[in-house]
């Protein structure tokens, strides 16, 4: 199935307000395009639980910082349009920067101390963009439904805040990370590493499934402990920047010195020359 492409917000609110006045449920797959197998998970789970599912295309300029990536972020629009359709999209939203992040936009979300932990830290004003970007999104579409990917943690529990905390009636989804076989979190970035840093890469997952087992199989529970096999065995598989590893609380992104078992989140970030890779794991 081809997936009917909007540019404009108008004609995506009255397409969908027609849908809506027929009873069917909407379910709407936040991304910035350049789709792999990660976003097809999410787009696949969308159609499983919404009558119609809306694929948004936008790279936000809001959320890039002035040294950041925008220029060079990679695109394909008609790769995404056929990868979207196969997973069972039915209508894409790919507005122009102009209509969706007008020059005179002043207002922003703000989403606090949930913000300035883990990537916050290096990238300031990355989640007010975020936030900002996908509360224009909620508004447009009105989805019963949102989904996004653990891979992304930080930025799923702020948005599931933000929609708790602005009243959004929003259901809000998370989908495991889908990996490459050798265990590299699928990431629009990846395209950007050289081979050698892209052979380094599966490093940060063998670091993360060593904690796990640490976890699981020593009982080990101290943060301390955990962060520096975490670090010592990242620094085996690549002499890249440790950007940070830090495990917080799922409920509110605070520093823990004891993992508490399902409210834990071992979060790591490392800045390879070409390409900032981040990836996590819960417990
Ligand atoms: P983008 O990086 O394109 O990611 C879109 C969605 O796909 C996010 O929810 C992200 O967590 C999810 N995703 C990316 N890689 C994944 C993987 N390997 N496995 C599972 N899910 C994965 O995240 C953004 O765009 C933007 O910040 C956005 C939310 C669209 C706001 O601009």
């Amino acid at each position: 199935m081809t997936p009917e492409i909007y540019n404009h917000k108008s004609d995506l609110r009255e397409v969908l307000a027609f849908h809506r006045a027929a009873g069917k449920s909407v379910g709407l797959v936040p991304t910035m395009g350049f789709l792999h197998e990660g976003h097809g998970t999410l787009i696949r789970h969308a159609a499983q639980s919404a009558d119609v599912v809306v694929v948004s295309i936008f790279v936000n300029p809001l959320q890039f910082g002035p040294s950041e990536d925008l220029a060079r972020y990679p695109r394909d629009l008609s790769g995404d349009v056929a990868l979207s359709g196969e997973c069972g999209a039915h209508l894409i939203f790919a507005p122009t920067a102009e209509d969706f992040t007008p020059a005179d936009m002043m207002m922003q979300v703000k989403p606090g101390a949930m913000a300035t932990a883990l990537c916050g830290r290096s990238r300031p004003g990355h989640f007010d963009g975020v936030c900002t970007i996908v509360a224009k999104l909620f508004n447009v579409v009105q989805p019963d439904f949102a989904f996004f990917g653990w891979k992304d943690a930080q930025q799923f529990l702020i948005l599931k805040r933000m929609v708790a905390d602005l009243d959004f009636a929003i259901n809000m989804v998370a989908v495991e990370t889908v990996r490459e076989s050798d265990g590299l979190a699928m990431s629009s970035r990846n395209s950007y590493l050289t081979q050698k840093e892209r052979d380094e890469a599966p490093t940060i997952q063998g670091a993360l499934a060593e904690a796990l087992r640490l976890v699981a199989q020593d009982g080990e529970l101290r943060c301390d402990y955990l962060i520096d096999a975490v670090k010592r065995r990242i620094r085996e598989g690549t002499r890249s920047k440790i950007d940070y590893v830090e495990i917080v609380s799922l409920d509110g992104l605070r520093p823990l010195d004891r993992v508490e078992p399902g409210n834990t989140l071992l979060a790591v970030a490392v800045q390879f020359p070409s390409a900032r890779l981040i990836d996590n794991v819960r417990f």
